[in-house]
C-alpha cells in the first residue's frame, strides 16, 4: 500500500506541482489549502506524513501542527514545517508546536524526498511499536474476559495505581509504567488453565504452583518491548510481600520495587471490594481494615499510609464502575 502524504499550503502554485512530483514517486497524495481542511483530511485520509506551510491565512501552520500533535490519533504522525522563514525563533516555535523537521522554501525536491523517506521509516517503526503494544493490551483484555468477575479490573487498577503514585510523588516514568501495568500485570495468566483460574474452591498445591508462575510468564511476554522495560519489575514483583513471604523471588522491604508495591495494594483493594468466583465482595470499610491489619507484613507501610490518604478516591473509583455495571444491567457482576 502506498504511503500517504498530505500537503498543506494556501498557495496552489506551491501545492500542486509538489503533489505531482510526490505522486510520481509512488506516494498517495492529498492536498489542503488551509488549516481547517488539513485537520479534516487528517481525520479521513490518515496521512503517514504531513508537509505543512507555516504562513497561511486563518490558522497558522504552528497551530495546525500543535493540534495534530495534541490529538491522540495523530500525535505520532510526522509533521514537516515548510517555511520561507529562516530565523531561529520560528524554528523554536515549530519545535514547541511538535514539528519533526523543517524544509525551507524554495523546496529542494531531492532534500524533500530524503527527509520524507527517513521520517516515513521512523513512522513505520512507531506504528509497529504501537501495534505490538495494542496486541499486548488486547491479550490482557482477553484474559480479563475469561473471568466475568474481574470485569473492569484493568482500568480500575490503572486509575488507582496512578492516584497512589502521584500521592507518593513518583516520577512521570513510574506513573506511566503503572498505567500500562494496570492492564498487563496479569498477562502471564494466559498460561493458567480455566479450571484453575475459575476454580471456586481452594487451589491444590499443583494449581498454586502453576498460578504462581504468572508473574514470570508475564515478564517474558512483555520483555521484548523496549517501552515496557519500566513495567517489567511491576509485572514480576506484584505478588511479593513486605515480610519476604511473597513470590516469585521472596523479596522483602526496600528490595521490592516501589511501583510493584503500589500496584499490589490497588490489586488487593480491588480484589477485596469486588465479587470474585471464590468470594463475595467486601464493603470499603472491611477492605480498608484488612489492608491496615496487613500493614508491614503484606504491604509497605508507606504505601498503606498513602492509601489511607487516598481511600475516598479508591472508594469512588470502585463505586463508579459498580454504577456503570448496574446501568448496563449486568446484575451478577455488581459488587454485593
Ligand atoms: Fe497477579
Amino acid at each position: 500500500m502506498p504511503e500517504r502524504i498530505l500537503i498543506v499550503d494556501d498557495e496552489a502554485d506551491a501545492r500542486v506541482p509538489l503533489a505531482m512530483l510526490l505522486r510520481r514517486e509512488g506516494f498517495e497524495v492529498r492536498d489542503a489549502s488551509d488549516g481547517k481542511s488539513a485537520l479534516a483530511e487528517c481525520a479521513s485520509f490518515h496521512p503517514d506524513l504531513i508537509l505543512l506551510d507555516i504562513l497561511m491565512p486563518g490558522m497558522s501552520g504552528f497551530e495546525v501542527c500543535w493540534r495534530i500533535k495534541a490529538a491522540p490519533e495523530t500525535r505520532l504522525t510526522p509533521v514537516v514545517l515548510v517555511t520561507g522563514l529562516s530565523g531561529t525563533e520560528e524554528r523554536i516555535r515549530g519545535i514547541n508546536a511538535g514539528a519533526d523537521d523543517f524544509l525551507s522554501k524554495p523546496i529542494d525536491f531531492n532534500e524533500l524526498l530524503a527527509r520524507t523517506r527517513s521520517l516515513l521509516r521512523l513512522k513505520q517503526y512507531t506504528d509497529e511499536l504501537e501495534h505490538a503494544e495494542s496486541v499486548l493490551f488486547s491479550l490482557a483484555y482477553a484474559i480479563e474476559a475469561r473471568d466475568p468477575y474481574t470485569h473492569g479490573h484493568c482500568e480500575r487498577l490503572a486509575e488507582m495505581s496512578m492516584h497512589l503514585a502521584r500521592k507518593l510523588k513518583l516520577s512521570e516514568e513510574h506513573i506511566g509504567a503503572l498505567r500500562r501495568a494496570g492492564y498487563v500485570h496479569d498477562i502471564g495468566k494466559v498460561a493458567v488453565p480455566d479450571a484453575t483460574l475459575l476454580k471456586p474452591g481452594p487451589l491444590s498445591e499443583e494449581e498454586k504452583r502453576v498460578m504462581r508462575k504468572h508473574p514470570e510468564v508475564g515478564e517474558r511476554i512483555c520483555a521484548p518491548l523496549r517501552t515496557f522495560r519500566p513495567v517489567l519489575p511491576i509485572i514480576r514483583h506484584h505478588h511479593e510481600r513486605h515480610d519476604g513471604s511473597g513470590y516469585p523471588d521472596g523479596l522483602r522491604g526496600a528490595e521490592i520495587p516501589v511501583t510493584a508495591s503500589v500496584l499490589q495494594l490497588a490489586d488487593v483493594y480491588d480484589a477485596l471490594t469486588c465479587k470474585r468466583v471464590y468470594k463475595a465482595a467486601y464493603p470499603h470499610e472491611i477492605a480498608r481494615s484488612i489492608i491496615v491489619a496487613e500493614r508491614a507484613e503484606h504491604f509497605d507501610p508507606r504505601i498503606v499510609d498513602a492509601f489511607l490518604q487516598e481511600e475516598q478516591t479508591f472508594f469512588q473509583i470502585e463505586r463508579r464502575f459498580s454504577e456503570e455495571l448496574t446501568a448496563q444491567k449486568v446484575p451478577s457482576l455488581v459488587s454485593a
